[in-house]
């Protein structure tokens, strides 16, 4: 079997990968293509059918997205591309060589007021990036009708730079000491990375048995806590002082941020089977200990990170 991952070089394509280590994989990157990443442009369709059809995948995952809100505000028309263009021609491209699709969505479609969300719920979207990825998945729906669409939470693993997660931030912000306000009224499930990748494997494994799905499944962790709630279990964790952390609303208050996007994953089990949970206060210290001093790791920050 042979796979496609768009956008491999990110967080949640690089477990992806490993994910799909039992399949020939080729990943793809966009301005990290470093080997064995194909660099290519998934706004454009002649570098996806390229691809395509030299490797004439049997799945296509799509985890290419652009959901840094620094390149929502400066650069919308290339944040947009990135997330619905990118999401059409990708789906456009499987559907053209016969592959199966497994396309990555966000919590960020609802509107966080009534959790928690089954897939069929009417998605509401409350900024941009939520209205992109809403769009993502009607032109991924139209092109390709037989495409799984995955909604995930926010996500935590292993990073290359400090704000890749909004976990690993906050694990600087409190090793950092300086007075920090993080919102403690906006509810998040943060899943890890590779649970979230399994997920993905087995439902592309899925949808290769023919297996009929609905078009989009939820995946979330159970435990819901607030910015200001994980600062304070990194603190307590590592035996910190978090003093300089106080509790805010910033987020809830913004009105573009939803309160609570708890999605309802119980379709998934029922029909992949059991999928094995990764329990947040198990596995958050080893991604967050490097970047408890303020230099993190040697690897250091990404420029254009936000
Ligand atoms: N991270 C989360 O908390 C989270 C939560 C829910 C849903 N999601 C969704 O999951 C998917 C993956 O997110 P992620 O966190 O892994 O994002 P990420 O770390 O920012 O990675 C994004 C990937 O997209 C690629 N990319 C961006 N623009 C591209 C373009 N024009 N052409 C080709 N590739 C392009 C990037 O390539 P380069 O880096 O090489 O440029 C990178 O591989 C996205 O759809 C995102 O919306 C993420």
């Amino acid at each position: 079997m042979r796979a496609v991952i768009f956008g491999a070089s990110g967080l949640l394509g690089r477990s992806v990968m490993d994910a799909f280590g039992d399949m020939t994989v080729t990943g793809t990157a966009f301005s990290r293509s470093a080997s064995p990443l194909v660099a290519v442009d998934a706004t454009s369709a002649d570098a996806i059918a390229r691809l395509l059809g030299r490797v004439r995948p049997d799945v296509v995952v799509n985890c290419v997205g652009e959901r840094r809100p620094a390149v929502w505000a400066a650069a919308p028309d290339r944040a947009r591309a990135g997330n619905v263009d990118a999401a059409r021609l990708i789906a456009e491209g499987a559907h053209g060589c016969g592959a199966r699709l497994v396309h990555i969505s966000s919590d960020y479609v609802f509107d966080g007021t009534a959790p928690p969300y089954r897939p069929d719920r009417l998605p509401n979207p409350l900024n941009a990036y939520g209205r992109w990825k809403l769009l993502a998945e009607h032109a991924v729906h139209a092109a390709c009708p037989d495409a799984a669409i995955l909604r995930l939470p926010v996500l935590y693993g292993p990073v290359r730079f400090a704000a890749e997660t909004n976990l690993t931030e906050i694990a600087r912000q409190v090793g950092a000491g300086a007075p920090v306000e993080l919102d403690d009224v906006c509810v998040r499930y943060p899943t890890h990375v590779d649970e979230a990748a399994g997920v993905c494997r087995r439902l592309a494994g899925a949808l290769l048995q023919g297996q009929r799905l609905g078009s989009v499944a939820h995946w979330s962790a159970e435990q819901g806590l607030t910015k200001y709630r994980m600062a304070l279990l990194i603190a307590r964790r590592f035996h910190l002082p978090a003093g300089h952390v106080r509790a805010g609303a910033a987020d809830a208050v913004s009105g573009d941020r939803p309160v609570d996007c708890h999605l309802d994953c119980q379709d998934l089990p029922a029909a992949l089977g059991p999928v094995r949970r990764r329990l947040f206060d198990i596995e958050f210290p080893p991604a967050v200990d490097p970047w408890l001093t303020t230099s993190g790791p040697a690897a250091g920050r990404r420029k254009d990170a936000s």
